[in-house]
C-alpha cells in the first residue's frame, strides 16, 4: 500500500500526539496519586451500622461553627430521617451507602454527592438562608427511586 508523504507525516503527528497525551495522564494519573473526587475514604458496607460516624447517623457539633451530619443512603430512604442544621454555620456532611449506589443531592446548592457502598463522601456546605431543604436521590436505585427524598430544616440559630 502506498501512502502519500502527507498522509505519512499527519498519521506520525496523529500517533505521537496519541502517545504525548496518554503519557500526561498517565503521570497525573499514578505519578501524582490522583483520586476519585471525594477522597478515598473508605469503609465496609457490611459494617455501616457499626462504623463511626455512621453507628450515630446524624448532627453532631463539632465546634460553635462547624457541624457534622454523617448520612447513610439506602433503597429507599436516609438515615437519620429528621435532620436539623443552624444556618450560617459550616456543615460537613458525610454519606455512604449500606446498600446501592444512591445520590444525597441538596436541591438549589452546590450539595451533590453520590452515595457509594464501601466509600465515604464528603462536602462541606454554608446555608445562607433558613428554611427547608429537599433533598433527593438522583441514580436510579431501584424500584422505589422515585419516592426516595427527605427534608432539611435549616433553622436561625
Ligand atoms: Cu436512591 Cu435513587
Amino acid at each position: 500500500m502506498h501512502l502519500h508523504r502527507y498522509e505519512k507525516i499527519w498519521l506520525s503527528f496523529g500517533i505521537l500526539s496519541l502517545i504525548l497525551f496518554l503519557t500526561i495522564i498517565g503521570i497525573n494519573a499514578f505519578g501524582h496519586n490522583h483520586t476519585p473526587a471525594g477522597g478515598m475514604m473508605t469503609i465496609d458496607p457490611k459494617k455501616v451500622d457499626v462504623t463511626p460516624p455512621f453507628d450515630h447517623p446524624g448532627v453532631v457539633k463539632l465546634d460553635d461553627d462547624t457541624y457534622q451530619v454523617a448520612i447513610v443512603g439506602m433503597a429507599f430512604g436516609y438515615k437519620p430521617s429528621q435532620i436539623r442544621v443552624p444556618a450560617g454555620k459550616e456543615i460537613i456532611f458525610k454519606v455512604t451507602s449500606a446498600d446501592v449506589t444512591h445520590s444525597f443531592t441538596i436541591i438549589h446548592t452546590k450539595v451533590n454527592m453520590m452515595a457509594v457502598p464501601g466509600q465515604i463522601n464528603t462536602k462541606s456546605y454554608t446555608f445562607q438562608k433558613p428554611g427547608k431543604y429537599l433533598i433527593l436521590c438522583n441514580e436510579y436505585c431501584g424500584s422505589g427511586h422515585q419516592f426516595m427524598q427527605t427534608e432539611i430544616e435549616v433553622y436561625q440559630p
